[in-house]
Parts: structure tokens; sequence; C-alpha cells
């Protein structure tokens, strides 16, 4: 247990603060998936789900989580005559901004920190997707975050025709309360309307990506919103205990 901003707490914050459990290194977990499987909603639970345990957490988003990367979000999510590789180079501005601000320090402060999308999409979105080159996606995606890569990948995965007809029925039932997600407007939301080919290139990308990496954690996205989540807290358990967490300090 450690804490490295001490010196700036007043008395009445220091009981909770220094009660706060880190993880040895930090942690990195990523959500990713197509639209609408419900990836900020599950972000959410987790995050509370962490804090309840007094995990020393962060939850974010890309692209957004810095004054750039929001500003980056409104413009990538509402152009429309953007290349692919203009896209991609803003996705990694927004990225590049993201580690450099929030997620380092975080990691550098042994906390957990839950990511809402991460290098992943962008390989299969501007890779798979819209087929640009995946190892210049790969270059890129090692700059932009100084090769910090996930310790876990949570891939909630189901067909894009039932998830997209989710999103156009219940456009807010996904936000998860998520600040970010409230300043979309209506024409901010191009890459749902994107043809279902595009989205089932989506799919296949990263369907192929958790094959040949043991970080991720494929999830069918089609089962109950309690029982992902709760799939989705066994394997972040295992990895905390894995780094230096008490078992009995992870129990409901
Ligand atoms: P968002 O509202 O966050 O979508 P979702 O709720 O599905 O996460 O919008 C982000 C959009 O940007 C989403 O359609 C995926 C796309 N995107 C990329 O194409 N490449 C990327 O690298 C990232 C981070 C997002």
């Amino acid at each position: 247990m450690k804490n490295n901003n001490q010196h700036s707490l007043d008395f009445g914050d220091i009981t909770s603060k220094l009660n706060k459990i880190n993880v040895n290194n930090g942690l990195l977990i990523t959500f990713e998936g197509g639209e609408g499987v419900g990836k900020s909603t599950q972000a959410t639970i987790l995050f509370h789900q962490l804090e309840k345990y007094g995990i020393d957490c962060i939850k974010t988003q890309e692209p957004g989580g810095s004054v750039l990367g929001n500003n980056i979000r409104k413009w990538v999510k509402s152009s429309s005559n953007i290349s692919p590789l203009s896209e991609t180079l803003l996705f990694e501005a927004a990225r590049s901004q993201i580690i450099t601000e929030i997620i380092s320090p975080a990691l550098n402060q042994n906390k957990v920190v839950i990511v809402d999308r991460f290098t992943d999409s962008t390989i299969s979105y501007q890779g798979f997707g819209h087929g640009l080159d995946i190892e210049i996606i790969n270059q890129l995606n090692k700059i932009a975050t100084k090769n910090i890569t996930p310790n876990l990948t949570i891939l909630l995965d189901i067909e894009p025709e039932i998830a997209l007809s989710r999103v156009s029925n219940q456009t807010n039932l996904f936000t998860g309360g998520d600040t970010n997600k409230r300043i979309d407007s209506e024409n901010q939301r191009k890459f749902e309307q994107k043809p279902l080919e595009f989205h089932k290139k989506v799919r296949e990308g990263y369907l192929s990506l958790s094959k040949n990496d043991t970080r991720w954690c494929l999830i069918n996205a089609q089962q109950k919103s309690d029982v992902i989540a709760k799939l989705i807290l066994d394997k972040t358990r295992e990895l905390l205990m894995k780094n230096g967490v008490a078992k009995n300090r992870l129990e409901d």
C-alpha cells in the first residue's frame, strides 16, 4: 500500500486516501467491441465495484479524456469527409494526449486504469474496417502509447445486426451515465451509421486480434448485463490477485 500524494492531502481526506489499495506497477484494463455492445455500461459497473473494494482506480474513454481528446472526439464523430488516414492520426493524437495527461501518471501511481476503447479500436475500425495498413497502425499505436499495453482487454462481442438495432432503438441505453457520451449530439453518430459490411469487418478484426494474445477476455455480450458484469469482475479479481492484492480484500 502506498500513497504518492500524501503531502497534498488535508487531514479530513487522509484516512480514506491511505486506505486505498494500490496494485504493483498499475494495471490497464481496456474495454473493446463494436457499436452498441454495452462497453460503457460494463466499464462503469467495473469501476464502481473496484471503488467498493477500495482499489485506487480511474475510468476514462477514447476518444476523449482530455480537453484536446474531447475536441477530437466531436470532430471525428461528426466529419463525414475525413480520410481514414486523417481519422487515424486524429485518434492517435487524442491517444497520445490521454496517455501523457491521464493514463501514464495514474499507472505510475500504481492505480487501476479502466479505458473504454484503446489501441485495438484503431486496428479494428481503421485497419480492418477501412483497410488501412495494420503495421502502420501498430507503429502509430506504439508511438502514441509510449509502448504502454493493456494488462487485460475485455472484448464484448455481438453480431453487428443485433448490436446496431439496439443502438437505434435505445440510443442512450449504453451510455452508462458517462458525461462524455452526453456531449455527443445527433450529428455525431457517424460510426453507428456506417454500412453493416463495415461493422462486420470491425467485428472480424476484434475476433482475430483476440485469438492472438492471452490478455483478451472474449465475452458474448448477448447475455444479461449482470452475468456479463460477473464474468468481467471474476477476470479482474484474478488479475488483481496476481498483482499483489490480497484475496480477502476482494470480497463483497
Ligand atoms: P463512442 O460514442 O465512444 O462509441 P462507443 O460508445 O461505441 O464506444 O464513439 C467512438 C467512435 O469512434 C466509435 O464509433 C468507434 C470510433 N473509434 C475508431 O474508429 N477508432 C478509434 O481508434 C477509436 C478510439 C474510436
